[in-house]
């Protein structure tokens, strides 16, 4: 018997030096030690021996299975390494491939043009002033001297959401904020969302003005046309002239609306500006002194100059943009062209 089991280690250590994997490994593991292996076969046979020399065997086939136990931890080992070298050549990572590229994504010409308009303002020494979307009826009317039955408060252009609660139809609410808690001297603008109920190619539901306001001693209107020309100037280029044309609005008299020589045809006529030369920008006029009464403005000792602007105007006409519903679509093949 005890020949037998020799030659059962013998062939159990060939075996376990050729397993080339772990999962041949495993099989072998439960041949030889296993519960139904055969080392434990002899251990059950131990009977039939003489009762002297059992301890003895038995003591020997122990000592095999701990010499096989060690043996096959051993290759386990081997054979890991192996794998893990092999693993080493076949995935070879080359460092210097270059990676994929995410494509990157751009700014919105909205906010391309808010922040220009913004460095424009503040190198001209204006602060940026901000205010609410959702307003009430004294900030976006009453104290802009604009009466109750004024057409604008008819609501198919104002969006209210409650009696007295509505989204703000201009960012002049700015104006009436920044006046109201500061005495002049005032130098600010205002850029931010406003809302009115019109949609077609040339309106939006939401859109974006900039006002500006400037309140102190000696503001004259010769002042806000020269800050309006230095503005078209730095934003549409040095040959771009501007003009007031009268107008009315409730908050400053006297008003003006302002165009700029058309930025497709330079004045010729062409189809952007339907053949006058010349395209709308915005509106401006001198502080209503009562507006200066109602927020408690000397309006005997100050004056002052507004203008909004439509940003979403400047950015069709600087981008050549024919539809003002395209800057709200976010339809990427147009925002791609704004890299
Ligand atoms: N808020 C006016 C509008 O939305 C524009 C404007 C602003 C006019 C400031 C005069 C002064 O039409």
């Amino acid at each position: 018997m005890k020949e037998e089991l020799n030659k059962i280690i013998k062939s159990a250590q060939n075996d376990i030096g050729q397993a080339g994997s772990l999962h041949d490994l495993m099989q072998l593991k439960s041949r030889y030690t296993g519960k139904k292996s055969i080392l434990n076969s002899f251990m059950q046979k131990i009977g039939t021996l003489p009762v002297a020399e059992r301890p003895a065997f038995g003591q020997t086939v122990n000592q095999a299975k701990a010499q096989l136990a060690e043996l096959l931890a051993q290759r386990e080992i081997e054979i890991k390494e192996k794998e893990y070298e092999s693993n080493l050549k076949s995935q070879v990572i080359d460092l210097t491939m270059p990676g994929r590229k995410s494509e990157s994504g751009s700014l919105h010409p909205i906010t391309k043009v808010w922040r220009g308009i913004e460095d424009i303002f503040i190198s001209l020494g204006f602060d940026v002033a901000e205010g609410p979307d959702v307003e009430d009826e004294f900030h976006n009317f009453d104290a802009l001297n604009t009466p109750a039955d004024h057409p604008a408060r008819n609501l198919s252009d104002t969006f209210y959401l409650e009696d007295d609660v509505l989204l703000r139809t201009q960012t002049s609410t700015v104006q009436v904020r920044v006046m109201e808690n500061h005495q002049p001297p005032i130098k600010i603008i205002s850029p931010g969302s406003c809302y009115r109920n019109e949609n077609d190619a040339s309106h939006s539901p939401m859109f974006h003005q900039v006002e500006a306001l400037v309140v102190d001693e000696g503001v004259t209107f010769a002042d806000l046309r020269d800050m309006l020309n230095i503005f078209v100037k730095k934003m549409f280029g040095e040959d771009i002239e501007s003009r007031f044309r009268p107008h009315f609005f409730p908050f400053t008299e006297p008003s003006a609306e302002i165009d700029i020589i058309c930025v497709k045809c330079h004045g010729k006529g062409c189809n952007l500006c339907k053949g006058s030369g010349w395209l709308e920008l915005g509106g401006a006029g001198m502080v209503d002194p009562n507006v200066f009464d109602m927020l408690g403005i000397d309006s005997e000792k100050y004056t002052g100059y507004a203008f909004g602007l439509g940003m979403d105007r400047v950015a069709m006409l600087k981008y050549k943009i024919p539809d003002m519903r395209l800057l709200f679509e976010n339809d990427v093949r147009f925002l791609k062209q704004f890299k």
